[in-house]
């Protein structure tokens, strides 16, 4: 059944996705920041007025994915407010406004929730405890979703990439090109996530959740199975360009000296969402094949739907 879909933070590299692989009998809206601020929360009730509306006179079921949010880890260390309006405060104004309309929620988070203590998949049911100040605020984002009444799911996802935007591995194809040796990370290692399957994901959960069958799980986690660290990825991502692997070398958290910590493992569990009966993730190595080809071959990025 073809949806009415509003993504505030359609500018964004998951916006963008969504946008591109939303099927065209949707109504997929996904206005940039500016035209939908989630922190001003008389814009974003009205943009949701604005968007209820043109779905009825259609006659399309409506729900909102929200992919709005401050993304930068190291700068949000100094950049608390901003961090916690856009992450926090935010959200809980467009699950408000959600719950006013009777638009069902699914809401984005991160892996950044965790401290990175475990040594195998966190599940949904584990307990957060965020490292830095981005995580912080993407837990307290949850929380306000979650806490806010309206019928909401939050979906949380790790260390995503995709063929356009800024992301890690379009930074190691650039630097492949740029530098003779590249020194990559090795003590952290997670989930890494194509932007096209994760955006397949939550259109999945998102038809499901208008259809009145949302998962009784509301918390829920999206990334491609398998583990790696930035390291192992960066050699697979070289090595899918057809470059020598060997020019990657590994090196500390440490010595690369980052503002914001980050969890050394973040390695998220599927169980939640394969056991709800959504699509099932699949294995991160051959999606990477699969975007680092479409980045070869330069194939363009369609223009947004609306
Ligand atoms: N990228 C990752 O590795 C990763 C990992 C785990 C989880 N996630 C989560 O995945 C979701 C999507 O992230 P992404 O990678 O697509 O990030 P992104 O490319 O940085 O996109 C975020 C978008 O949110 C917009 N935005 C910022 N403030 C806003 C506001 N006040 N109102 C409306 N829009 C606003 C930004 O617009 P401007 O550029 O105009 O500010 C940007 O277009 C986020 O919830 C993120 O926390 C991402």
């Amino acid at each position: 059944m073809a949806l009415a879909i509003l993504v505030p933070g359609g500018g964004g590299m998951l916006g963008t996705e969504l946008a591109r692989v939303s099927p065209p009998d949707n109504l997929l809206v996904a206005p940039a920041s500016h035209e939908l601020d989630i922190t001003d929360r008389v814009m974003t009730a009205a943009g949701l007025g604005r968007f209820v509306a043109a779905a009825r006179r259609r006659g399309l079921p409506a729900v909102v994915i929200n992919a709005a949010a401050y993304t930068n880890a190291d700068a949000a260390e100094s950049d608390k407010d901003r961090a916690f309006l856009v992450n926090a405060l935010g959200p809980g104004y467009l699950a408000a406004a959600c719950r006013e309309h009777g638009v069902p929620l699914v809401h984005v988070s991160t892996d950044y929730v965790f401290d990175g203590e475990a040594c195998e998949p966190y599940e949904p049911s584990d307990p957060a405890n965020p490292l830095n100040v981005y995580g912080h605020t993407k837990l307290a984002g949850e929380q306000a979703v979650l806490g806010s009444g309206a019928r909401a799911w939050v979906v949380r996802t790790a260390w995503v990439y995709s063929s356009h935007s800024a992301n890690f591995v379009r930074t190691m194809a650039r630097l492949e090109q740029e530098r003779a040796m590249v020194s990559v990370v090795n003590d952290q290692v997670g989930s890494p996530t194509s932007t096209g399957d994760l955006a397949s994901g939550l259109l999945s959960l998102a038809a499901r959740v208008t259809e009145g069958a949302g998962p009784a799980e509301r918390l829920l986690h999206y990334v491609n199975t398998g583990r790696a660290s930035w390291y192992e990825f960066a050699r697979a991502v070289f090595a899918c360009l057809g470059a020598d692997p060997r020019r990657v070398r590994p090196c500390t958290s440490a010595e690369f000296g980052r503002p914001a910590p980050r969890p050394a493992y973040s390695v998220l569990g599927v169980r939640a969402w394969t056991e709800s009966g959504l699509p099932a993730p699949r294995p991160w190595p051959a999606v990477l094949q699969e975007v680092t080809a479409s980045l070869r071959a330069g194939t363009p990025v369609p223009d947004r739907a609306v």
